[in-house]
């Protein structure tokens, strides 16, 4: 693809996405202090990487777009839940998030656990909206996701991340929390889509490779912006890690050996899109895009 533009591509397909959940949402529920709850996080900013992967997986896999939205769409609200709980007191204790006062800080505790709840319930009823693919792949999708969601992939990840604070770091035990707390969610975005296509198993062994090394590289670089990345940017706060005492790449390796090991990655990655060809440009941009980010 000549004169391939990655940041009018994200911003085309986060407009896509945005718009798709911005009329979800135009159906209101009760109580309206629930309602409010869920919306300020879920239309607070963020950069939509998920849906976006999984709608690059769809069209590299000859799928469009629009078929897809929302399945790829209910990733954001799983990611979106994991981010509301993820500052909860309890947890991260984080008073900053898409650049604006936090769940909790704004609704409360109570309030902010409720809308996690409601956000992760809804991607799976948001899931099976329309009837565009065929039930028994839009099932064996769905079980992709759950188990990426869940103890066997993100919850799993952020239990152990919390069991591990202020542990001397070991190589095994945060791999395994990088992998599960966020690798697995962005497996699964690239994961559900040659799925719900029914594509040939090659195809969907490579996206799914390509992403379980972009997912863990993803961790390193958010470890690597939480020391040397600017608040305004990130739209969180931080310094962070070392202040909870988070097990880290740059904690384990340091700044400089954390970066390569992110470089090589995606490096990795990239080589696992050979079989596409030039379908497989966006990918290939999002993951040098993944390395590059200063948001
Ligand atoms: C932040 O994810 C949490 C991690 C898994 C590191 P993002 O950096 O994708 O956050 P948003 O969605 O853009 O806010
Ligand atoms: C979060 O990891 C992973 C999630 C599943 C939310 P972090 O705790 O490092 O994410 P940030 O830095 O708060 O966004
Ligand atoms: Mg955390
Ligand atoms: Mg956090
Ligand atoms: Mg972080």
């Amino acid at each position: 693809m000549n004169g391939f533009d990655i940041k009018d591509y994200l911003r085309n397909k986060r407009e896509l996405i945005d718009n798709y959940l911005r009329e979800y949402f135009s159906r209101t529920f009760n109580p309206e202090r629930l309602y409010q709850a869920v919306t300020y996080s879920l239309f607070a900013g963020g950069k939509r990487l998920r849906p976006i992967l999984a709608i690059s997986a769809f069209e590299a896999c000859g799928g469009q777009a629009e078929d897809v939205l929302p399945q790829a769409s209910s990733i954001e609200l799983i990611h979106t839940y994991s981010l509301i709980h993820d500052d909860l007191p309890a947890m991260d204790d984080d008073d900053l998030r898409r650049g604006k006062p936090t769940n909790h800080k704004v609704f409360g505790e109570a309030m902010a656990i409720l809308a996690g709840d409601a956000l992760l319930t809804e991607a799976f009823f948001m899931f099976t909206e329309g009837d565009r693919f065929k039930a028994e792949n839009l099932k064996e999708a769905l079980r992709i996701l759950a188990e990426a969601a869940g103890a066997r992939g993100m919850v799993g990840g952020q239990a152990e991340d919390i069991l591990s604070e202020n542990s001397e770091p070991e190589p095994d035990r945060l791999e395994f929390i990088h992998k599960h707390k966020t690798g697995a969610l962005i497996a699964a975005s690239v994961t559900i889509s040659p799925v719900l296509l029914g594509v040939d198993t090659r195809r969907r062994q490579a996206l799914n490779s390509y992403g379980q090394k972009i997912g863990l590289a993803f961790q390193i670089i958010d470890d690597i912006l939480d020391i040397i990345g600017e608040d305004k940017r990130l739209g969180k706060k931080t310094g962070a890690d070392i202040e909870k005492g988070k097990m880290t790449y740059p904690a384990l390796y340091g700044l400089e050996a954390s970066r390569k090991k992110a470089t090589a990655l995606i490096e990795e990655a990239v080589k696992e899109l050979s079989i596409f060809g030039s379908s497989a440009t966006p990918l290939v941009e999002i993951a040098r895009y993944i390395l590059n980010r200063m948001e």
